[in-house]
């Protein structure tokens, strides 16, 4: 049994197929390069680029995964949260295809997409457990009760941390998006040449456009930036590190759990995963996070949610055969 899974929320256009028994079957990643001259996504040219490019992607997903079309038994679609024009040509070609080969459509959520990631690898993560959500679009700190129900208990009051490295990053003449040239930078940097202040509110709520202006006017005061950029890269990163990991420890100490996931683009970022498993191993807990290139967004992530919403869901549930085209722009993954 194969479920196909299309994400198209922002400008990576991306179609995986899951299988039941071979997990990962294809997994097919777009990247828009049109967005980087502009240093940040333009909505209109993301979707237009999605238009153009995911019949492509899409018949060479299914042919590079040398299975039938008729043995595919549910299409998964990112439904929200993200850019509309974006999400309406991935819920498009879902549903159409999905009518045409009568079989169950599923509109999935793309913050629970990339929550779920981790355990593609590793079947075995227990609810409830505690996530961090850093993803371009999103920063929050989540109470995972089961599939499907999730509390937010904390999250960013201002800039997400993904847009935070990508503004950083384009500050220091890096090229959008930022973060993973932002963080290779790093390790060539000096510690402690600069130290800049963790953003520090005392409950589980997250600010980071004071650190990000922070940044900016040592840039612009900086007399020889090429000189220094490595050293603020890292000083920058450790801040951020050094603030998600207090908050988690915050949250876990709040929540009384010890099984922690981080999830989202950010997630990839290697000091970030180091620092969170220190913290678990401290706290003799459990540490999940997916390899680096199914932190970022991904079809095979919005396949797998789509494998398990199917297993779960009674096979005569009439809302598998509704093929109205479904888009929720700010959908909350407390409310799925
Ligand atoms: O989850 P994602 O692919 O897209 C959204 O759902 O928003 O996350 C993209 C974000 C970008 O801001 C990108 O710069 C950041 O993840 N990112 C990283 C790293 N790899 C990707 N940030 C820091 N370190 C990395 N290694
Ligand atoms: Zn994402």
């Amino acid at each position: 049994m194969y479920v196909l899974g299309i994400e198209t929320s922002c400008d990576d256009t991306c179609v995986a197929i899951y299988g039941i028994n071979e997990g990962i079957l294809t997994n097919k990643v777009f990247k828009q390069k049109v967005h980087s001259e502009y240093g940040g996504v333009i909505p209109e040219l993301a979707a237009r680029n999605h238009a153009d490019n995911i019949i492509k992607i899409l018949l060479k997903t299914i042919k590079e995964s040398k299975i039938k079309n008729k043995n595919i038994k549910g299409i998964a679609y990112t439904a929200g949260p993200g850019m509309i024009g974006s999400l309406i040509v991935g819920a498009n070609i879902g549903c159409s295809l999905a009518y045409s080969w009568k079989i169950p459509v599923i509109a999935i959520n793309h913050i629970e997409g990339h929550l779920l990631t981790p355990m593609i690898e590793y079947k075995k993560i227990k609810f409830p457990f505690l996530a961090l959500l850093v993803s371009g679009g999103h920063t929050q700190i989540i109470f995972a009760e089961n599939i499907g129900k999730y509390r937010i208990l904390g999250k960013s009051l201002d800039d997400s941390v993904g847009d935070t490295f990508d503004k950083v990053a384009k500050f220091l003449g890096l090229k959008y998006p930022g973060g993973y040239t932002l963080s290779k930078l790093a390790k060539k940097g000096k510690s402690n040449r600069y130290i800049f202040p963790c953003p520090n509110i005392d409950n589980l709520s997250l600010s980071f456009s004071g650190l990000k202006t922070h940044v900016l006017k040592v840039i612009k005061s900086s007399d020889n930036i090429e000189k220094n950029k490595a050293d603020i890269a890292k000083a920058f990163e450790k801040a951020i590190v050094r603030t998600l990991i207090k908050k988690c420890e915050l949250a876990l100490e709040l929540t009384g759990l010890n099984r922690l996931v981080i999830a989202g683009g950010v997630s990839a970022n290697y000091n970030l995963r180091k620092q969170a498993s220190i913290l678990m191993n401290k706290r003799k807990g459990e540490i999940f996070y997916a390899k680096p290139e199914l932190c970022t967004d991904n079809g095979a992530m919005i396949a797998y949610v789509g494998m398990i919403r199917l297993l779960n869901m009674n096979k005569n549930n009439k809302e598998l055969l509704n093929y109205n085209i479904k888009i929720y722009p700010r959908w909350s993954i407390e409310n799925i």
